[in-house]
């Protein structure tokens, strides 16, 4: 079957859209933090069950990975989801999470393919961000332009408690930022491609593929870079669920490589 990306864009944004609408129905529920099962809540249950039938609705044959429940299905294209970025944040009442939905195409066997589109819906605020791969990165139903992105005193750092003060020993650049762990990854990497945080760092090698992906096509979309731990562009494979080492991000170059000098 042949999908467009922009199609595939347009379906990631409204099912995001309209299960970051569910979960923002539910907030602070207390039922919402119950634990069903291991680390997964009522509220990403919740989240999961209704993308998943959503994307079933939308007549696709689509492998299904998402955080919660692995992999289901056998399509070609590959949903990269993860249903409720932030829980901690979100089952705490603390309105900063967001649902993040990606699609890949390509072989799945090698570990390779390529995210094609996807969107990241913050749960409380604004309308999602969005991408197409070659054709931009959107707000809302608006085309992001160049002239549109922010500067930012903002870095989001993601770190180990105990490397900080090596960090900021080795990086005294980073002292004339502000910086923060707003608790939902997808949704801070993808505020690097609006210009809204300078850069994103995440040094504690924990993020999977379903965490970021939609966000990782946001910021390239947007003119941004994400590389690895070595300065090397990202590759996200479409599956299995994968770790994905250090994750680096940002619209300049020039603080790109003042971060990999720090860090590396
Ligand atoms: C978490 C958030 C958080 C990051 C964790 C992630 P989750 O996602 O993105 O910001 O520090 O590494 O696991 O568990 O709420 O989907
Ligand atoms: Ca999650």
């Amino acid at each position: 079957m042949d999908y467009s990306y922009e199609d595939l864009r347009a379906i990631a944004y409204k099912v995001s859209s309209e299960a970051a609408a569910l979960l923002r129905d539910n907030i602070c529920d207390p039922r919402m933090a119950e634990r069903i099962r291991g680390e997964t809540t009522r509220a990403d249950k919740l989240s999961e069950d209704y993308i998943v039938e959503a994307l079933v609705r939308e007549g696709l044959n689509v492998t299904i990975v998402s955080e919660e429940m692995g992999v289901k299905g056998k399509g070609d294209l590959v949903a990269l989801v993860d249903p409720l970025d932030g829980s901690i944040n979100y089952i705490n009442c603390i309105p900063w999470a967001s649902v993040s939905i990606a699609f890949g195409l390509g072989p799945k066997r090698d570990g390779k393919g390529v995210i094609v589109a996807g969107s990241v819906a913050p749960v409380f605020n604004d309308p999602p961000l969005s991408f197409t791969l070659g054709k931009g990165c959107y707000k809302g139903g608006i085309k992001v332009e160049a002239s549109d992105k922010e500067e930012s005193e903002i870095i989001a750092v993601y770190i180990d408690n105990k490397d900080v003060a090596q960090l900021l020993s080795k990086a005294s650049f980073l002292q004339e930022y502000k910086l923060r762990s707003l608790g939902s990854a997808s949704l801070e990497l993808s505020y690097v491609g609006l210009g809204l945080i300078s850069a994103f760092l995440d040094l504690r090698a924990r993020l999977r593929n379903i965490d970021i992906a939609a966000a990782y096509g946001i910021v390239r979309e947007c003119g941004g870079k994400v590389v690895d731990g070595l300065g090397r562009e990202l590759s996200i494979p479409v599956m299995p669920i994968k770790k994905l080492g250090k994750v680096i991000a940002a619209r300049s170059i020039e603080l790109l490589e003042k971060i990999l000098e720090a860090t590396s």
